[in-house]
């Protein structure tokens, strides 16, 4: 088959440019080498006229508007939910592909949810957006994946320990600004979450459902069915918040039919790409967020046995929230839809309400 040469060939709109993911998929698209033939910086009119640097040259933040998108391929969009339903059916009919990191489009039926270690070849059938899957999931998922693929997972019980990132670039801020309070003896600002995060943790404060479930929550359990297209998947989730700044921890139980091998655990999470084997135990050293901040890999580690079962085991992960659990995933779909030539017109378009 003749080679296509894919050098600068995209041109791709960042949706969301100047917020913590917009930043980093910058960041991303110059280190990865993507092969962007022009990028285009979208937010609020609030950042209209900010430059950003990309490969040595200042790019203008342009206010989105109703003919941003019509010389773009590709759009990264984390903007929240109402801006992609907002923007989505505009840049489709332009003829862009959205990789979108809101949760608006992530349970359609008709859109498919990405992490491309996973479930790669969903990508196919897209029509015009597809959903990089909540954080919190897919740390998880890339953990849980490898082991799931050699004996399925029956159930999944998970408590997660979620940096201010997700809550974005002026959650993060208010962390350090409420820590500096704290430690000056001032009572600490709170805007961006309802408590203050600095020196306290609080279950993750998106709505409650009638079983108590939080929407995050809820998200964990739904998102991971249908990335590893196993419906019944039994799992229960809680959520909190941390005072850390940019990398979730997961302390993961998982079920399965018959006991799995710990050492076999641990030689297929050693040798799983996108997961680093982090475990010295004699030093009692295992994954941290600082360590996670800023890494590719999502760290797993203190693999064991489930005393209470014996089919059970126990990990512990961290990922960088911004990176894996959301930036580096929707550039890895960028990269795919260009490998697999999925960039384009799509055959049908959703309806976007
Ligand atoms: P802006 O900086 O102009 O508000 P974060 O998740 O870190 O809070 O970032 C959110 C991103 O989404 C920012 O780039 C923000 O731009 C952008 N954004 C928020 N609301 C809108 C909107 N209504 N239209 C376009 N971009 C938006």
């Amino acid at each position: 088959m003749e080679e296509i040469d894919l050098s600068d060939r995209v041109r791709v709109a960042i949706l969301g440019a100047t917020g913590a993911v917009g930043t980093e998929l910058i960041e991303l698209l110059e280190n990865r080498q993507f092969p962007v033939k022009k990028l285009k910086l979208l937010a609020s009119p609030r950042s209209a006229g900010k430059t950003i640097i990309f490969r040595e040259e200042k790019l203008v933040v342009e206010a989105v508007n109703e003919n941003s998108f019509d010389d773009i391929d590709l759009v990264l969009a984390s903007a929240g939910s109402s801006t992609t339903k907002k923007w989505a059916s505009i840049a489709i009919k332009a003829g862009a592909a959205i990789v979108d990191n809101s949760s608006a489009f992530r349970m359609d039926p008709q859109v498919p949810l990405i992490v491309p270690e996973i479930n790669p070849e969903a990508a196919a059938a897209h029509r015009g957006i597809i959903a990089n899957p909540n954080c919190t999931t897919i740390l998880m998922a890339m953990a849980v994946w490898p082991l799931h693929k050699i004996q399925p997972v029956k159930r999944i019980v998970v408590a997660t320990y979620q940096s201010a990132s997700g809550a974005g670039a002026m959650a993060m801020a208010e962390l350090e600004s409420q820590t500096r309070s704290i430690l000056n003896g001032e009572t600490p600002k709170t805007e961006a979450f309802p408590y203050p995060l600095a020196f306290n943790l609080f279950p993750h404060n998106t709505p409650l459902n009638e079983q108590g479930y939080c929407t995050e929550e809820m998200k964990m359990i739904n998102e991971t069915r249908k990335i590893f297209n196993e419906p019944q998947l039994r799992l229960s989730a809680t959520c909190i918040r941390v005072p850390v700044l940019r990398a979730h921890s997961e302390a993961i139980n998982l079920e399965f039919e018959t006991p799995f091998d710990v050492s076999v655990a641990r030689e297929i999470l050693s040798k799983t790409e996108g997961v680093k084997l982090v475990e010295d135990w004699q030093a009692n050293y295992f994954p941290m967020p600082i360590d996670a901040s800023g890494a590719d890999d999502v760290l797993v580690g203190r693999i064991r046995q489930d005393l209470s079962h014996p089919c059970g085991l126990e990990l512990w992960i961290s990922g960088d929230q911004i990176r894996k659990g959301a930036a580096l995933n929707a550039v890895q779909i960028g990269e795919l839809l260009v490998k697999e030539n999925l960039l384009g017109t799509p055959q049908k378009t959703i309806s976007v309400n």
